[in-house]
């Protein structure tokens, strides 16, 4: 792994560190970060190339392994979110299924709260146990559960909070020590959280993971991932995989990612204000029949939201009188709300996890989640609240 790096802002706030780590300038002194974009490097000699594969010599090699713009936007999250080392992947997927494959082996087992992205439980119930890693789903607010499930072979345990779609709250503290007790190590997909209000490594977790297309690029322009861990976690297992296995991610989109950085806190404080705003807007209308929002008083588990996060959510999850019928109604009468798979965008996006990113699931697993027919995910974007709230009025009047 490439060892040229900016110098560490870890002295200064949150919100300077998101603007100024990881930035590296050229001879040239460019205000911005400069885009890298080449797939390789070139050597003065066959004993500097000799050197750069022994790891004698620290320059880059080959943008597979590391590239000078992915490395920024690697510095730039690694000083955020207070771990020791990253590593950028090609989607959010790449950065799962390597935290998950990586380290795992045939005859390991893992433990999983059930409630997460379709494709995230695609890994842990479908993937790992054709590899002879087994898995073991549990209700994630249930710590018996996860107590119960561990075995002397449990390796890892996975979760996101809040969850996809239904915005669960999982206290992330007592799981890693149920994790630690058994000798596993926590992995947190801290997608939905946002590394502005959560950090799963102060609370225990061992290895974070998101996918950067969301609130990270936060304006709908490319793909990415990133895993965050100890250097020797980054160095003993991901960085092989990634190197070996290839879903490295792209100069071009690291650098769209470092741009989205600069601007996350303040996009992230505005959506969540607009999310609140929207949740108290919407939570007495008589079309709807359940919200949650992480952030109000009625949240299943606003004690640990309490305990834990630094901040609400720019989701709100609610479910629209009428089955799947009256939830499309009021989808199409939106205006100026979008339909999306996608969340974290500047744009208000709402899903219906049911036909979209939850349809794979059998129809009694997604009603075990709590993801009905009504079922609506909203992602606030930076749009006014109050032309959001009427918009969202208006295709509730149709619902
Ligand atoms: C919680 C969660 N994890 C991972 C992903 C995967 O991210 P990507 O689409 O960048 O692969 C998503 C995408 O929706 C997600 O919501």
């Amino acid at each position: 792994m490439s060892t040229i790096k900016a110098p560490s802002t870890t002295g200064y706030r949150r919100e300077t560190r998101l603007v100024h780590a990881g930035t590296l300038r050229s001879q040239y002194g460019e205000t911005s970060d400069a885009i890298f974009l080449t797939q390789g490097f070139v050597y003065a000699s066959a004993e500097e190339c000799e050197a750069r594969f022994t790891g004698d010599d620290p320059g880059f090699q080959y943008s597979r392994f590391s590239n000078p713009t992915v490395s920024a936007f690697e510095q730039r999250m690694v000083e955020f979110e207070g771990a020791e080392a990253a590593r950028a992947t090609a989607t959010g997927m790449a950065a799962v299924t390597a935290a998950m494959l990586a380290p795992l082996r045939a005859g390991d087992h893992v433990v999983a709260s059930k409630a997460m992205f379709g494709s995230c439980r695609y890994i842990v119930e479908d993937l790992l146990p054709r590899y002879g890693i087994e898995s073991t789903l549990v209700d994630g607010l249930d710590l018996d559960q996860w107590q119960k499930a561990m075995r002397p072979n449990t390796k890892t345990c996975f979760l996101e909070s809040p969850t996809n779609p239904t915005l669960d709250v999982l206290d992330i503290s007592a799981i890693a020590e149920i994790a630690h007790a058994g000798g596993a190590r926590l992995v947190v997909d801290n997608v939905f959280a946002t590394p502005l209000w959560q950090s799963p490594l102060e609370l225990g977790a061992d290895v974070v993971v998101y996918s950067a297309t969301k609130h990270i690029d936060g304006q709908g322009r490319c793909l990415g991932g990133v895993v965050l861990s100890s250097q020797a976690f980054i160095e003993e297992h991901i960085q092989v995989f990634l190197r070996q296995t290839g879903p490295s991610l792209s100069p071009f989109n690291a650098w769209v990612l470092l741009k989205g950085l600069e601007t996350l806190a303040i996009r992230v404080r505005q959506q969540t204000d607009s999310a609140a705003k929207i949740a108290d807007a919407l939570a007495q209308h008589p079309k709807i029949s359940r919200l949650i929002y992480p952030g109000r008083a009625d949240h299943p588990q606003a004690a640990t939201v309490k305990k834990q996060m630094h901040g609400g959510s720019t989701l709100v999850g609610f479910e629209v009188r009428g089955d799947k019928a009256g939830a499309f109604r009021f989808l199409n009468a939106l205006k100026l709300v979008k339909i999306s798979n996608n969340l974290g965008d500047a744009r208000s996006l709402v899903t219906h996890p049911a036909t979209t990113t939850h349809q794979r699931l059998k129809p009694e697993v997604r009603a075990e989640l709590g993801i009905s027919e009504g079922f609506i995910r909203y992602s606030a974007g930076l749009e006014h609240p109050d032309d959001l709230i009427e918009d969202l009025h208006a295709a509730l009047a149709q619902a």
